[in-house]
């Protein structure tokens, strides 16, 4: 695994962890996940619960000054800072959790905010999924990973797809040998830039 990006940064991950409980089934995979990641890649945690934002106020096409709170510019530093943000997210209802849907929702707010140039700082940079759930038929979750995929393919990221696994009780992850076994390896996963169907056909055709 390289520490650099293509465009000579080096790479750091952001772990942002999505669930309604502390030391989840989602936490423990993407923790399993991140133990393989070579020692000099810096991992910043987040914990949506111990930085809580309030629902997101559409403010985009307000005149005047972004009323940002001390959590909002905490996860849009933090946010922007890193080369590789993974969302850590239980399956809630075949798509991510309300924390975590807020937390995307704030990227809408950091678009248009003044300065921020938050698209072009995003662009380049990987978008990854970790989710556990309940279910033990995975197609279900492909809610969650057409949220996710289309999130890079807006944001102009690649995208490094989702590691998925099988729990319900906290600590169940650990007997879904085959999501511990993919956690060894999933960051060494493919990062291509995410394109939406519609555009896929036309980049095969401009290689
Ligand atoms: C509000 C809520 C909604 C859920 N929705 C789903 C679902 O749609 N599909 C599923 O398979 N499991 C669902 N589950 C089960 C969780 O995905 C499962 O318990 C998972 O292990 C929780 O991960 P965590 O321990 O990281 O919080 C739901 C659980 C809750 C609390």
């Amino acid at each position: 695994m390289t520490t650099e990006t293509d465009r000579g940064t080096t790479r750091s991950f952001l772990f942002v962890l999505g669930s309604s409980r502390a030391d989840g089934n989602s936490e423990i995979l993407a923790r399993t996940a991140a133990a393989q990641l070579p020692a000099d890649i810096p991992q910043h945690w987040v914990d949506l619960n111990r930085t809580p934002l309030p629902d997101f106020e559409d403010d985009r096409h307000d005149t005047g000054t972004w009323p940002s709170g001390e959590n909002e510019e905490e996860l849009r530093r933090v946010t922007t800072e890193a080369t590789d943000i993974v969302i850590v997210s239980p399956l809630y209802w075949y798509n991510v959790s309300a924390q975590t849907k807020r937390y995307l929702d704030y990227w809408s707010g950091w678009l248009s905010l003044p300065g921020a140039r938050f698209k072009e700082r995003m662009a380049g940079r990987t978008l990854w999924g970790v989710t556990v759930m309940a279910d033990d038929e995975e197609v279900v979750a492909d809610g969650l990973v057409t949220t996710l995929h289309h999130t890079a393919a807006y944001m102009r990221m690649g995208f490094g797809g989702v590691l998925l696994g099988n729990g319900s009780r906290p600590g169940q992850i650990r007997d879904d040998e085959r999501a511990m076994l993919r956690a060894k390896t999933f960051f060494q996963s493919a990062t291509p830039p995410a394109l939406f169907p519609y555009e896929e056909g036309t980049a095969a055709e401009e290689s």
